[in-house]
C-alpha cells in the first residue's frame, strides 16, 4: 500500500518587505541578503492575520471537494503558537467546517514538527487506510530588530492531505533521525521573538544532517545515487545550498557544480520571496520544486532533510507520483505571491510593533488581509476569527 501526500497547498501573508529596504536602513550592501543568505523578500502578516488564518487559508483548497468525514485527524505543527493550552488546529477545524468526529492536536519542536506530523499521519493511514489526515504547518518567524536574524523573518502555512491515495508523492518508510539537547534557537513563553545563536545554529544544522544521513543509511535507506532531488529546511535559502554541499562531501559524490545545484534549485524559489516560515518552509520548498521544475518529476525520488533547532532532525524520502501536475495549486500560489503588497520601512515597523493585548479588554482589529479568514478581535482574552468576503 502506498501512503503519502494526496494534496498540498500553501499560503502566505498579505504584505512583504523587500530586503533592499532593510539594507538601506541598516546601511549594508543588499547583496549580503540577496546572495549571502539567499533572501529577497519576507512576508509580513497584517494585524488581522496569524498562524490560524494562514493555516485555514492554506487548507481551504485542500478540503474543498473532499469528503470531510474521511478527515478524522488534524495535526497542527507550529513553533509560534498562540495559546499554551488550546490547539490552534481547533480554530482551523471550525473555520474549515470539518466533521466534529475528528481528533485535533498541536505539535511543537521548532521547525521540525511538521515532519513528525507527516510521519504520524502516515502511521495512522497505514492503520486505517480509509481515513485521511490533514497536516498543517503554520508559522510567523520573528527575530529582534537589528539582530542578525531580522532579515530571515517571514511567515507562511502549508496544508497537506495524507492518505492511501498519494496523488502527489508517496512517502517512503525509512527515516534517519538525530536528536541532541542544544540551545541554538529557542523562545521562552514570555518572549514574542526567538533567541538564537545564529552561527551555532547553522553548525548544529549541518552536524544533524550528517548524523541523520548516517542513521538513514543504517536503517536501510537508499544510496545517494538513487536520489534525484533534495529538499532541505530553509531558514534562509543559502542554508539549503550549504547543507547540500555538506552532504555531497559526506557521501563523496562527484557531481559538477551545475548538477549539484540542479538537485535543489527549484526548491528555493518560493522561499526566497516568503522568508522563513519555520515548520512550513521545507514543504513550501517541496511545492516550489513541484511547480517550478521544467521537467516531469514523475517517479523522481526527493530526499527531505527536516531540522528543528533544539534540536531534532529527520531525513527521509518520497517519490513523486505520475500525474501529480493535475493536482497542484500553482495558479493559487502564484496569484497569492503576485498580489502581496510591498511595504515601506514605516509600515514594516507598524506591523512588527502591532500590539498584542494582554489586558482582557475589547480589541477590535481593522480588516486588512486579502485572505479568506481574519482575526477580527481579541476580546476577554479570546481570539475571534471570521471569514472574509474574499
Ligand atoms: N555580498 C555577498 N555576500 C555577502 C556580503 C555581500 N556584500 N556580505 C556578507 N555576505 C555573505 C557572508 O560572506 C556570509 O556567507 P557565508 O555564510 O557563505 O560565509 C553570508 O553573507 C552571511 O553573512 P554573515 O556575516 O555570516 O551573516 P550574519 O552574521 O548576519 O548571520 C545568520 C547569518 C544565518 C547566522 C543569521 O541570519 C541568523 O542568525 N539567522 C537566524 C538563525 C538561523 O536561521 N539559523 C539557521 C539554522 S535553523
Amino acid at each position: 500500500m502506498k501512503v503519502g501526500i494526496e494534496d498540498i497547498c500553501f499560503y502566505t501573508a498579505s504584505y512583504y518587505l523587500d530586503l533592499q529596504v532593510l539594507a538601506e536602513v541598516h546601511q549594508i550592501d543588499v547583496e549580503k541578503f540577496y546572495a549571502g543568505i539567499g533572501q529577497e523578500q519576507m512576508s509580513m502578516a497584517a494585524p488581522d492575520e496569524d498562524i490560524v488564518t494562514m493555516a485555514a487559508a492554506a487548507a481551504l483548497p485542500v478540503v474543498e471537494g473532499q469528503d470531510k468525514s474521511a478527515i478524522r485527524t488534524l495535526l497542527f505543527a507550529s513553533e509560534s503558537g498562540i495559546d499554551q493550552s488550546k490547539s490552534a488546529g481547533v480554530y482551523v477545524h471550525r473555520l474549515l467546517e470539518l466533521d466534529p468526529a475528528c481528533r485535533v492536536v498541536e505539535l511543537k519542536q521548532a521547525c521540525y514538527s511538521a515532519t513528525s506530523a507527516i510521519q504520524m499521519a502516515c502511521a495512522l493511514v497505514v492503520r486505517q487506510p480509509q481515513q485521511k489526515v490533514l497536516v498543517i504547518a503554520s508559522d510567523i518567524a520573528r527575530y529582534d530588530l537589528d539582530s542578525s536574524g531580522e532579515p530571515t523573518q517571514g511567515c507562511g502555512a502549508v496544508a497537506m492531505l495524507i492518505s492511501a491515495d498519494p496523488k502527489i508523492m508517496e512517502v517512503e518508510p525509512v527515516s534517519g533521525l538525530y536528536t541532541e539537547d542544544v540551545m541554538d534557537f529557542w523562545r521562552p513563553n514570555y518572549r514574542g521573538t526567538a533567541l538564537v545563536d545564529g552561527k551555532y545554529s547553522t553548525k548544529v544544522y549541518l552536524k544533524s544532517l550528517k548524523h541523520a544521513w548516517l542513521d538513514y543509511q543504517q536503517q536501510g535507506g537508499h544510496a545517494f545515487s538513487e536520489f534525484n532531488y533534495f529538499c532541505y529546511h530553509q531558514p534562509f535559502t543559502r542554508m539549503a545550498q550549504k547543507a547540500h554541499s555538506h552532504l555531497l562531501k559526506q557521501v563523496g559524490a562527484s557531481l559538477s557544480t551545475a548538477e549539484a545545484e540542479a538537485q535543489i534549485a527549484d526548491t528555493l524559489s518560493y522561499n526566497r520571496s516568503i522568508g522563513n516560515s519555520y515548520t512550513a518552509s521545507i514543504y513550501i520548498g517541496l511545492t516550489s520544486l513541484l511547480e517550478n521544475a521544467e521537467h516531469d518529476l514523475s517517479g523522481q525520488r526527493v530526499g527531505f532533510f527536516s531540522y528543528g533547532s533544539g534540536c531534532v532532525a529527520e531525513l527521509f524520502s518520497g517519490v513523486v507520483q505520475p500525474g501529480y501536475q493535475a493536482h497542484l495549486h500553482k495558479d493559487y500560489h502564484q496569484t497569492l505571491l503576485a498580489r502581496r503588497q510591498s511595504v515601506d520601512y514605516a509600515t514594516y515597523r507598524r506591523l512588527y510593533d502591532y500590539p498584542n493585548p494582554v489586558d482582557g479588554g475589547e480589541h477590535a482589529i481593522a480588516a486588512e488581509t486579502t485572505g479568506p479568514f481574519r482575526l477580527a478581535a481579541i476580546s476577554q482574552h479570546k481570539r475571534i476569527y471570521e471569514k472574509t468576503a474574499s
